[in-house]
């Protein structure tokens, strides 16, 4: 197979995380004769270096060209950046909300699973993660809050700022499917994720999710409310399989699963549309208080990259050899910086990709 990626190794981190994950793909390429070819472009902070704007159209037709896109992350530092003294729309981020929906990538899967290894730098109590956990966030990626019309003016002397939270039917129901088709090849749990007590966005939420149930009578749907599951994520994180919910409480409850893993360094995730293109990226940010110093930790890249070869190239067998790499990996005792814990071996980026890519059977 010959597959077509964009990379996108983007600020900070990014670039690092990126070739540790392409080292890895080379590998599966070499053993299992696929062939990838790599188009990088730039997008966040170094493209508003470059171009003056976070995302050119031209980076952002190439990635629609391609077969799938790599992502690593984008941003710098918020507070004491000269990418931040711009208008919203110019800042690194917005790089990624245009990509993500110039292509339509309306389905993230972020999953959250708990490797027995990591049982130590999970902060969670034993007692409560017992028997581990493995679940997966559906979160809406193309509407809500981070789309809506927003703006701020001054309204009899005051500032005054303003975000709409809008979805429609349409919009809810395509990640309710999408929520409820990936809990038919797991657990058959679907919990979904709202603030009905308050929200109309969320009231329709509700509806249109439990109008979509009836079409997988086998999957039991439960609704939370997005403070109870906050909570419950901390308590008893084993109840969950699949979490569907909309743009916003991903976000938040994406992080929060994924430091109950041991480190948001863990967790992939995979921005899908009705097609089989897709973009992969790790969940968490270009930390730029490490970046360049061979200590971040390039797991949740190299899963995503796996995710890439299950979703997008239809690569089942390549997937899994990469998952069990890092699994095997992980159980010889080496760890990055951020999930070290006693009687670990402490390795950098680089070496971590090594040992990955070596473990590719
Ligand atoms: C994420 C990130 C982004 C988001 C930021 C960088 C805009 O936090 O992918 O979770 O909020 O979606
Ligand atoms: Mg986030």
């Amino acid at each position: 197979m010959d597959g077509k990626i964009v990379t996108i190794p983007g600020d900070g981190i990014g670039p690092e995380i990126v070739r540790e994950a392409c080292k890895v793909l080379d590998k599966i390429g070499k053993v299992y004769r696929h062939s990838f070819q790599y188009t990088p472009v730039l997008m966040g902070g170094c493209s508003i270096d470059e171009y003056g704007v976070p995302l050119t159209d031209e980076a952002l037709e190439t990635a629609r060209k391609s077969d799938a896109v790599l992502l690593g992350a984008v941003g710098g530092d918020v507070g004491n950046s000269r990418w931040y003294d711009v208008a919203p729309d110019l800042r690194p981020e917005a790089g990624l909300l245009a990509i993500r929906k110039g292509l339509n990538l309306f389905a993230n899967i972020r999953p959250a699973y708990l490797y027995g290894e990591l049982a130590d730098a999970c902060p969670l109590k034993k007692e409560i993660t017992g028997s581990g956990f493995d679940l997966v966030i559906m979160r809406e990626l193309t509407g809500g809050l981070y789309f809506g019309e927003r703006h701020t003016r001054e309204v009899n002397g005051v500032m005054e700022a303003t975000d709409t939270l809008t979805y429609n039917e349409n919009e809810i129901r395509r990640i309710a499917v999408k929520a409820f088709s990936i809990a038919m090849k797991r657990r058959k749990q679907v919990v979904s994720v709202d603030k009905a007590n308050v929200l109309d966005s969320s009231r329709l939420w509700r509806k249109v999710v439990e109008e979509v149930a009836k079409d997988y009578p086998e999957v039991e749907l439960r609704h939370m409310l997005v403070d109870n599951c906050a909570m419950q994520l901390v308590m008893n994180p084993g109840q969950f399989d699949v979490v569907l919910t909309e743009n916003m409480f991903g976000d938040i409850l994406s992080d929060e699963a994924s430091m109950i893993t041991g480190s948001i360094g863990m967790l992939s995730s995979a921005s899908l549309n009705e097609t089989k293109f897709g973009l992969y990226e790790p969940s968490h940010g270009s930390a730029p208080d490490i970046a360049g110093k061979d200590i971040a930790n390039p797991i949740a890249t190299i899963l995503s990259a796996a995710m890439m070869l299950r979703y997008s190239f239809d690569l089942d067998k390549e997937a899994n050899a990469v998952e069990a790499a890092v699994q095997k990996v992980l159980t010889d005792g080496f760890r990055t910086a951020d999930i070290m814990t006693a009687g670990g071996r402490q390795v950098g980026t680089s070496e971590m990709g090594d040992l990955i890519a070596e473990n590719i059977k």
